[in-house]
């Protein structure tokens, strides 16, 4: 990651923790779930996303931190699911034990709750003047992360457990479960950027997230079988103990790694004809695909 890269990080960090309650007189455990869920760490790539397309169509960053750290809470509360034993029964998530162990099943579940609610009060509440931006943008984050969207695509995942996918099945079910959250992040950060973006420019930059999105989950589901728990901070080999259908079941590592390369650099050629490429943006989409964690 570049020091630009980094340093945009950091300001997001510091936003999630001015967006999360500190304490609750009758719900402190529910509050303290919240925030080690989304506050242990993690690389910040669809908040990144969020306020790297919003700065690179010339908005302010300020505008960007709120419905970054949305789509960051969305994110945390599908994690503290995610490894939730009814769903990948996975017990350490950035190095820690998962949200489960630490607090508890139901505080798991419920604190993944009050983050999807926190998420839409965060962007209902953002400081911009345009309502109309921030009603677009809700929803538009309520498709993504809903029944057509992340919620969706987890059913589609858990349902392919022990099956074996087409490789077009598996681009739908990651479409869902990662695609949606990273597409409506380049999508936000667009609308909050410049709220009268050009319709040619927003259809090249939710084609760049559609791509960049699926390569994010192919390698995912790369660094599952060639990573080390320790490098990762989650249990490696997960996918496989579960039976997940992923691009390295339907296509071994290699394959599934060129893939991920040949969506990266078409990704990078959609933000060129969007006059984008010299921008954090692909920074940002080299980082997404040529990570190690
Ligand atoms: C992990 O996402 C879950 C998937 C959608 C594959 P990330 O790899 O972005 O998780 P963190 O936030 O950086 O830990
Ligand atoms: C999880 O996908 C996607 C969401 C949480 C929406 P994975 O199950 O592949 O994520 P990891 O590998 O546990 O991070
Ligand atoms: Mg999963
Ligand atoms: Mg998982
Ligand atoms: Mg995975």
């Amino acid at each position: 990651m570049t020091p630009e890269l980094k340093s945009l990080r950091d300001t997001i960090e510091d936003a999630l923790r001015h967006h999360l309650p500190v304490s609750s007189d009758h719900a402190q455990v529910l509050v303290d779930a919240m925030r080690y869920a989304a506050l242990s760490g993690g690389k910040r790539i669809r908040p990144l996303l969020v306020c790297a397309t919003c700065t690179g169509l010339g908005g302010n960053l300020e505008n960007a931190l709120a419905p970054a750290c949305a789509v960051e809470f969305i994110h945390a509360y599908s994690l503290l699911h995610d490894d939730l034993p009814a769903m990948d029964d996975d017990d350490l998530r950035h190095g820690l034990p998962s949200g489960h162990i630490k607090f508890g099943e139901a505080n798991a579940i419920l604190a993944g709750d009050a983050l999807l609610t926190l998420a839409f009060q965060t962007l209902a509440t953002a400081p911009i003047s345009r309502t109309d931006v921030r009603l677009t943008a809700i929803q538009l984050l309520a498709e993504a992360a809903g029944w057509q969207g992340m919620v969706g695509g987890q059913v589609f995942d858990m349902e392919s457990e022990n099956k074996q996918l087409s490789l077009s099945q598996l681009q739908t079910l990651h479409a869902g479960k990662t695609g949606a959250l990273i597409r409506v992040s380049v999508q936000i950060g667009a609308l909050f950027g410049n709220a009268k973006v050009d319709a040619e420019t927003y259809v090249l930059l939710t084609e760049f997230a559609s791509r960049i999105g699926l390569a994010f989950q192919i390698i995912d589901d790369v660094l599952d079988v060639t990573q080390s728990t320790e490098q990762l901070g989650k249990p490696a080999k997960s996918d496989q103990k579960a039976k997940k259908s992923t691009y390295t079941s339907l296509l071994g590592v290699r394959q599934a790694r060129a893939q991920a390369e040949d969506l990266l650099s078409e990704s990078l050629a959609m933000l060129k004809r969007a006059e984008l490429e010299h921008d954090l943006l692909g920074e940002l989409a080299r980082t997404i695909v040529l990570r190690d964690h």
